[in-house]
């Protein structure tokens, strides 16, 4: 059953125009039955390929007591065992391809904040169906052949700045390959070339923002439609902040190098609540954070995706660490969709017994008047208790008494919100570090 669209919370009025049905592709025209055949087809031939090709699957498959035979519906999965970021990090850089290292085109990696990095890889088939998946999320988004894409996205091993590009071009569309960095001269490239879209993390969009202020330019007054924000969590307060000021559709586009990059799962700018997972290519699933036990659509744990289409690197029921849930379809009803990510289990902090995720935080700090949406946490120990501050940045034009009333403010709508008492600071305007990419906003410094 399909339900009805629920109106997030600060989506602006205006809403983007569905796409015109004939430029849906085969797939997001398919009742969903036939969706679920193809799946199961798909799914069968992934796990024979990764039994066949990949001795870690092997090893894993024949431990469990099962062999790709043992598939035969849909829910069948369930008795696979999970893959995870650890099993990629053992068989670095190259021991999970399922194929040939002369028939891999392109490999990316995962920067590797903690030990070695996660190594993935593409053949041919695979670039030309991970530029279909990006193409298809940008006409979701609203982009259109003959759009200019402004693709801010870091270029590199990354795969946010070659997986938006080659889709991007796929899509029909001029793009820009701005990359991150530079960000006075992207401003300029923007007032100068157009763009009608702009593919970039929401954190630097917000650094982007400031540069338009500061060289004196409204955003509003630019040519920018479209936003396709992802690469790391954010709010639907983060939504309407910058809808707010530049005036375009902010729309929400998730992926993860391990399963193929972005373009995973898109947001339609015409419902604007939640991506929708490109179900033909990727199977998901929500299992208990804590166990392996999977939970019915509707509840809220862990992503799992299995991949169905890819070559060189087959993942089954690879452990996201991203926390969502599942929801009907509504723009595209073949698929499924998830809710905004808010999210990973490795992002929780545990403060005094009590789960906090960053982006509780920040609901709070973007609806509070006389700060800047910029704000970073800190975890120190004090004696034998762990203590927050939020350090938060004026807005200019705040004085004394604004910024007293913003840390009275942030401080009780993180009590009331999430039960915990944290330290406010309100520091000046610009004095908080920029994100050029993805951001992290946690300084722990309780050490261990
Ligand atoms: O961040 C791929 C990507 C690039 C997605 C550009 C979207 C746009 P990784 O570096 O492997 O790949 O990081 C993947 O980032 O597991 C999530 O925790 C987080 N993430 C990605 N998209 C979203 C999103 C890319 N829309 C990890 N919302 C994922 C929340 C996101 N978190």
């Amino acid at each position: 059953m399909i339900s009805e669209p629920t109106e997030p919370v600060g989506a602006r009025s205006r809403r983007g125009e569905p796409l015109p049905a004939e430029l849906l592709d085969d797939a997001e025209r398919m009742p969903r039955q036939e969706v679920e055949a193809l799946q199961l087809r798909r799914l069968r031939r992934t796990l024979r390929h990764a039994y066949d090709h990949v001795e870690l699957y092997r090893g894993k498959f024949d431990a469990a007591g099962v062999t790709p035979d043992d598939c035969r519906t849909l829910t069948d999965l369930a008795r696979f065992p999970f893959t995870t970021k650890a099993d990629l990090r053992d068989t670095y850089p190259f021991g999970m391809f399922a194929v040939p290292l002369s028939e891999v085109r392109r490999v990316h990696a995962s920067s590797g904040t903690t030990g070695r990095p996660t190594v993935v890889g593409y053949t041919e088939r695979d670039l030309a169906t991970w530029a279909d998946v990006v193409a298809r999320s940008i006409r979701a988004a609203g982009g259109r052949p003959g759009h200019k894409v402004h693709i801010s996205y870091g270029y590199g091993l990354f795969t946010g700045g070659l997986g938006a590009h080659y889709g991007a071009e796929r899509a029909g569309c001029t793009v820009i390959p701005a990359s991150g960095g530079m960000t006075a001269r992207q401003v300029q490239i923007i007032q100068d070339f157009r763009p009608e879209i702009i593919m970039v993390t929401p954190s630097y969009m917000l650094t982007l923002l400031d540069e338009f202020e500061r060289q004196g330019v409204d955003p509003r007054s630019t040519s920018l439609q479209v936003g396709i924000f992802g690469a790391e969590p954010w709010t639907e307060e983060m939504r309407r902040e910058i809808e707010e000021r530049v005036d375009l559709h902010a729309v929400d586009i998730y992926g993860l190098s391990e399963v193929m990059g972005p373009g995973v799962a898109q947001e339609c700018v015409e419902t604007k609540d939640g991506p929708h997972v490109w179900e033909d290519h990727f199977l998901p699933e929500i299992v208990d954070p804590l166990s392996p036990e999977v939970l019915p659509d509707g509840e809220s744990g862990e992503l799992v995706l299995t991949s169905l289409t890819k070559e060189a690197l087959p993942v089954v029921r690879y452990r996201t660490r991203d926390l969502t849930r599942l929801l009907p379809g509504t723009a595209r009803p073949a698929f499924r969709r998830i809710e905004k990510i808010t999210g990973r289990c490795d992002d929780m902090i545990i403060l005094r017994g009590v789960n906090v995720f960053p982006t509780q935080i920040e609901e709070v700090v973007l609806r509070t008047p006389g700060v800047a949406p910029h704000f970073q946490i800190q975890l120190t120990r004090r004696g034998r208790m762990d203590h927050m501050t939020v350090r938060v940045e004026a807005r200019p034009d705040a004085g004394p008494e604004r910024r007293a009333d913003a840390v009275r403010a942030i401080a009780q709508g993180v009590k009331d919100g999430v039960g915990i008492s944290v330290e406010v600071l309100v520091v000046e305007p610009e004095s908080l570090e920029r994100s050029v990419g993805k951001l992290r906003r946690v300084k722990d410094q309780r050490g261990s």
